[in-house]
């Protein structure tokens, strides 16, 4: 088989591999390996010209970007954060739905000068808020951003919310809405160019797929 007609995928696991898998197995792939099971980070699929790379969520556009895969799965989020940069968002595959919130105690914005924002999403807290003119301490943080209130570390948080239970859990609200959010199906700009029959027929099986829905 010629390297054109070999198709790289990047994929997380957990909530975007599981809502992927019905995706690839409408248009015939199917893994031979459960990534929760297997340690393997390269996973052949039932299509011999397919191959799955499984990565951290936030690396996939990279990993994209860079022709290290031809195609991924990232969240908006993930993209929003990333820029972008040499790579196409082609299809909204709207899975692992949810939104991009400002999120922390009631009130919380209610306070001259500056506010402290403590979150992963560093770029799209700057620039959500710099639009609206406000400014901002930015803390970075990789996860567990519901914390960060509790104990005094920032004023607020930008994270995702999907059901608000973690929020609630904590004694946080959202408070105001930046974007809403799904995954979206990107490709390699030099893929899209170089592995055109391949990398369409997928886009447009998957296009298919879920027009049918
Ligand atoms: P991570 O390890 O980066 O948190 P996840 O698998 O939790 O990876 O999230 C992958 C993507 O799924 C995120 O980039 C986001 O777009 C979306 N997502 C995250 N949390 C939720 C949620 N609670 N409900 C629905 N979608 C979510
Ligand atoms: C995500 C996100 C929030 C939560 C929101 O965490 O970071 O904490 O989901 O969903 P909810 O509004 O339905 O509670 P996730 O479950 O992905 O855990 P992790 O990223 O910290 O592993
Ligand atoms: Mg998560």
């Amino acid at each position: 088989m010629s390297q054109s007609d070999q198709i790289v995928v990047a994929l997380s696991k957990g909530r975007i591999f599981k809502e992927t898998l019905p995706l690839l197995a409408s248009v015939g792939i199917e893994p031979l390996e459960d990534p929760d099971k297997s340690r393997k980070l390269i996973l052949e699929t039932s299509d011999p010209s397919v191959r799955l790379l499984i990565l951290r969520a936030s690396d996939v556009p990279t990993y994209v970007q860079h022709g290290a895969a031809d195609i991924g799965v990232a969240g908006k989020d993930v993209l929003m954060e990333h820029g972008g940069e040499g790579l196409f968002e082609l299809v909204d595959l709207k899975i692992a739905q949810c939104k991009l919130m400002v999120a922390g105690k009631p009130g919380a914005l209610d306070r001259a000068g500056r506010i402290r924002v403590a979150t992963k999403y560093t770029r799209s807290a700057e620039s959500y808020f710099a639009d609206r003119g406000r400014q901002i301490e930015l803390i970075k943080l990789y996860g567990s951003m519901e914390l960060a209130p509790l104990v005094d570390l920032g004023d607020c948080i930008v994270d995702v919310v999907d059901t608000g239970n973690t929020l609630r859990a904590n004694g946080l609200e959202p408070l105001e809405h930046i974007a809403e959010i799904s995954s979206r199906l990107i490709v390699n700009r030099a893929a899209q160019k170089l592995k055109h029959a391949r990398v369409s027929d997928f886009v447009e099986r998957v296009e298919q797929y879920l027009e049918g829905k």
